[in-house]
């Protein structure tokens, strides 16, 4: 199967996701969100036993959800496009092997949470994380609120989201949002170097031993997750949400009310 907004390589029982939108920074659109969906299922169908996610081109690797697509979404459209980007979420946190996030350039909104859903997140040195939604009047709306302080702990996550505080590599090292920070033209050799060692090892005790981790009783909450999706949609169509993208869309600073 092809798609225009991502290609898939299954190399050695490494399968390679790269979301495919250079010019807009590999924002999320539905297709988008749903030909990595699809990407992931035909990942597990060959027997994938690692997979890399990644951006092409060189500034990003994913810059959040698509706002020419999300500014005059209602409340049902926005929860319908948050269920989407959820179940993308958790199909990355539920493939059967390992998944790396291979962050170069930036990993807004929407792409820090794909990253977040990742087993392991390696970024280069120019790589920049942040959960900027409140710049647009929203919060994060596929498992940022749930998975970031799983990860960073729950004041630097509240800075995060509270401040839409953009951070580099070694500060999102620093904070556990990232687990190896390496050289920028190193990331792809350290990336296929990992994902060849992981798919060397027991695909059943790896797959086993990243059901018992999810499992763990501080990842994400079911209910935290329902809430996220909920609260996320209810935002749309507020005074905030409309002037946040609008501004964004136009160049412009927001006028929030
Ligand atoms: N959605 C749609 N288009 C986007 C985009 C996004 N998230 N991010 C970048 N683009 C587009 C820009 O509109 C621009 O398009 P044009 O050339 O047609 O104008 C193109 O990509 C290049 O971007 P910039 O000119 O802005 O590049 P820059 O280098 O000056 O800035 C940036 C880069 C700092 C990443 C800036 O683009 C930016 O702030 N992007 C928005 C990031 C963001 O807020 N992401 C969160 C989205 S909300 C979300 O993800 C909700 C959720 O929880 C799911």
């Amino acid at each position: 199967m092809t798609w225009d907004t991502i290609t898939l390589d299954i190399d050695d029982d490494v399968a390679r996701i790269t979301v495919d939108r250079p010019e807009q920074l590999n924002a999320l659109t539905v297709d988008t969100l749903e030909a990595i969906e699809e990407g992931l299922t035909e990942a597990a169908a060959a027997d994938a036993r690692a997979v890399v996610l990644a951006g092409a081109g060189e500034k990003a690797f994913i810059a959040g959800a698509d706002i020419s697509y999300m500014v005059d979404l209602s409340t049902p459209e926005a929860q319908a496009y948050a269920e989407l980007g959820h179940r993308v979420a958790d199909a990355i946190e539920s493939f059967p092997a390992p998944v790396i996030a291979a962050v170069d350039g930036y990993a807004l909104g929407g792409g820090c949470e794909l990253a977040l859903a990742c087993d392991l997140r390696i970024a280069d040195e120019s790589a920049v994380f942040g959960q900027t939604e409140i710049d647009l009047g929203i919060i994060p709306g596929w498992g940022g609120t749930q998975r970031l302080p799983a990860l960073v702990g729950d004041e630097t996550a509240r800075r995060l989201i509270f401040l839409g505080e953009r951070i580099d590599a070694d500060t999102a090292a620093e904070c556990g949002l990232v687990g190896e920070v390496v050289a920028d033209d190193a990331l792809d050799d350290r990336v296929d170097e990992l994902a060849e060692t992981l798919a060397s090892q027991s695909a059943t005790a790896i797959r086993a031993a990243k059901e018992a981790l999810n499992a763990a009783g501080d990842g994400p909450a079911a209910t935290g997750l329902a809430l996220e999706r909920r609260t996320c949609a209810g935002l749309f169509g507020t005074h905030d949400q409309r002037e946040g993208m609008q501004a964004f869309l136009e160049k412009r600073d927001a006028a929030f009310e």
